[in-house]
C-alpha cells in the first residue's frame, strides 16, 4: 500500500528522439540525469510531467516536423491542465540550435530549449522553472565545459550500448548543418572512454558502438597528455574483458589511416562492418561539397579495407541532386555503387539547409530530376542489398540477441554485419551472442535458427 502511493508521486518523463544515433545516445544520457532526479520513464506523453523532444536538423523539414508535433503535445498539456497536472516540455538538440529564434515565437509554451552540447545542465533549468515557469528558457551557448563530464553513469546500456567518444565536425561539408549544430570538434580524453567502457561492461553491455560525427578523427588525450588517435583506442577498448563486439560510426574517408585500417585486420572483436559514406562519385560534386577526398581516393581506400579484411561489410550516405549534378555526375556514383558492392546505404535527395554554402548555390536541381535519381539509386542499393543478404543463407553467424521480437518465442537480434535476425529461440539466449543457422533472407531482415 505504501509503495503505491509512493509510485504514485513519482514524476514520469518521456523522450522522443529524431534523427541520428548521436540523438539516440544524448536521449540515453538525458533519461540518466531524469532518473538521477528521481524521475521515471514513460512510454506516453500523456502520462508524462516533463516531455523531452531531442530533435534533428539534418534534412528535409525537420523542423517543420518537430513544430507540428508540438502543437499536438500542447494539446496533451491543456488536457493534462483541465485535470490538474502540469507538464514541463523540453526542446533538445540541432533544431534549437538553428532555430532559437523561432521557438519561443512558434511554440511559447515550450519551458526550456537546450542545444545539445548544453543538455548536461538540464537539473539546474528544472530547478529554475520549479522556481519560475511560465518563460521559455533557452540555451544555445556553446559552452567551455565539456558536457559528458557532468553526466551520471548509463546503469541500464542494454546490450548493446552506443558511446560517444568525439562530437563536431570542422569538416564544413557546403551542404551540411553539423559543424553550426553541434559545432567543433571536440574529443573526449582516453581514459574517460575507457572508464565509460568498462561501466557499461558492468552493466551488462556486450557490444559498444564508439560514435562521433566524425568518430575516426578522435584525437582524444591519453593520461600522460599525449594525442590519441581512434585506432590506439579500439586496441584499448578490445583488452577489455567482457566486451565482445565493437564498432565505429560515422566516419570520414580522408581521416581512414593505415592505423585504423589495421584494426579491421588485427581485432577480432571489430566487427567486419564499415560505414563510411562517400555522398558522390563524380570528382565535380565531390569538390562543390568540399569534400577531402576524390571518387579515386575514395576506391583505394575500399581496397585497402577488403586486403586488411576480405569479409568486410561496408555502407555508405549518399545525397542525389547536390546544386549542378548533372546526369554524367550522377552516373559517376552509380559507376562507383557496382565497384564497391555496398551492403546496405542510406540515400537522400539533396535538401537546402539555411545558412549552408549549398543552399545558395546556382543551378538547384529540380525536385523531379532529384527524385527520378533516387529512385535510380536505391534501386541498385536495394539490389545489392539483397544479393548479400541471400547470400548468407546457408552460413553460420554469431547474432547477439538484443530484445524479443514480433510474434511468440521470437526473439531478434543483430549479425555482424548489422543485420536484422529474427529467430524462433527460446528467452534463455537473450542478451547473448548464439551461433545461427541463416534460413532465409528478404531485403530488411534474415531469418535464421540455433546452429545444432
Ligand atoms: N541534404 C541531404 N542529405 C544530407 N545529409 C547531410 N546534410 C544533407 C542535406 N543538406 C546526409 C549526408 C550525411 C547524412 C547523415 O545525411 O549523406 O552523411
Ligand atoms: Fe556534416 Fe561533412 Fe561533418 Fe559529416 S563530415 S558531419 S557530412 S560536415
Amino acid at each position: 500500500m505504501i509503495k503505491n502511493n509512493c509510485e504514485k508521486s513519482v514524476k514520469q518523463y518521456y523522450i522522443k528522439t529524431f534523427g541520428c544515433q548521436m540523438n539516440v545516445y544524448d536521449s540515453q544520457r538525458i533519461a540518466a540525469i531524469l532518473e538521477s532526479l528521481g524521475y521515471q520513464a514513460t512510454d506516453r506523453a500523456e502520462t508524462a510531467d516533463l516531455v523531452i523532444f531531442n530533435t534533428c536538423h539534418i534534412r528535409e523539414k525537420a523542423a517543420e516536423k518537430v513544430f507540428s508535433d508540438l502543437g499536438r503535445l500542447n494539446l496533451i498539456r491543456e488536457s493534462r491542465l483541465q485535470e490538474g497536472k502540469d507538464t514541463i516540455i523540453g526542446l533538445v538538440g540541432c533544431v534549437v540550435q538553428a532555430e532559437d529564434e523561432q521557438i519561443a515565437k512558434r511554440a511559447p509554451f515550450v519551458d526550456f530549449a537546450t542545444g545539445p552540447l548544453t543538455y548536461h545542465r538540464i537539473p539546474e533549468i528544472l530547478e529554475k522553472i520549479r522556481r519560475k515557469k511560465g518563460q521559455t528558457i533557452i540555451d544555445t551557448e556553446f559552452p567551455a565545459e565539456a558536457k559528458f563530464d557532468f553526466l551520471p553513469e548509463n546503469k541500464h546500456p542494454g546490450v548493446c550500448a552506443f558511446l560517444a567518444i568525439q562530437e563536431g565536425c570542422n569538416n564544413f561539408c557546403t551542404y551540411c548543418v553539423v559543424p553550426y549544430t553541434r559545432g567543433a570538434e571536440y574529443s573526449r580524453p582516453v581514459e574517460d572512454v575507457i572508464t565509460e567502457a568498462k561501466s557499461l561492461v558492468d552493466n551488462g553491455c556486450l557490444e559498444i558502438n564508439l560514435l562521433g560525427q566524425n568518430v575516426n578523427s578522435y584525437h582524444g588525450e591519453d593520461k600522460q597528455g599525449k594525442e590519441r588517435d581512434l585506432a590506439y583506442l579500439l586496441h584499448r577498448l578490445s583488452e577489455i574483458d567482457g566486451l565482445e563486439r565493437l564498432r565505429y560510426t560515422t566516419s570520414y574517408p580522408a581521416d581512414m589511416t593505415d592505423d585504423l585500417i589495421a584494426c579491421h585486420r588485427d581485432l577480432k572483436k571489430l566487427m567486419p562492418y564499415l560505414h563510411l559514406p562517400v555522398q558522390s562519385g563524380s570528382d565535380n560534386v565531390l569538390k562543390a561539397m568540399n569534400r577531402r577526398h576524390t571518387s579515386g581516393d575514395y576506391l583505394k581506400i575500399i581496397d585497402k579495407l577488403k586486403t586488411a579484411n576480405p569479409e568486410i561489410g561496408l555502407s555508405s550516405d549518399f545525397i542525389v541532386g547536390f546544386p549542378g549534378e548533372t546526369d554524367t555526375d550522377f552516373k559517376a556514383t552509380l559507376e562507383l555503387v557496382k565497384k564497391v558492392g555496398y551492403i546496405q546505404a542510406f540515400s537522400f535527395k539533396y535538401s537546402r539547409r539555411a545558412g549552408t554554402p549549398a543552399a545558395i548555390m546556382p543551378n538547384q536541381v529540380a525536385e523531379k530530376v532529384k527524385t527520378e535519381r533516387l529512385e535510380i539509386l536505391q534501386d541498385l542499393l536495394f539490389s545489392h542489398q539483397l544479393q548479400f543478404n541471400q547470400s548468407c543463407v546457408g552460413k553460420t553467424m554469431p547474432v547477439l540477441f538484443e530484445s524479443e521480437g514480433k510474434g511468440k518465442n521470437m526473439l531478434f537480434g543483430r549479425t555482424p554485419y548489422m543485420q536484422n535476425l529474427n529467430a524462433k529461440l527460446d528467452k534463455k539466449y537473450l542478451n547473448k551472442i548464439v551461433n545461427i543457422e541463416i534460413t532465409a533472407a528478404g531485403m530488411n531482415t534474415l531469418s535464421g535458427q540455433l546452429k545444432g
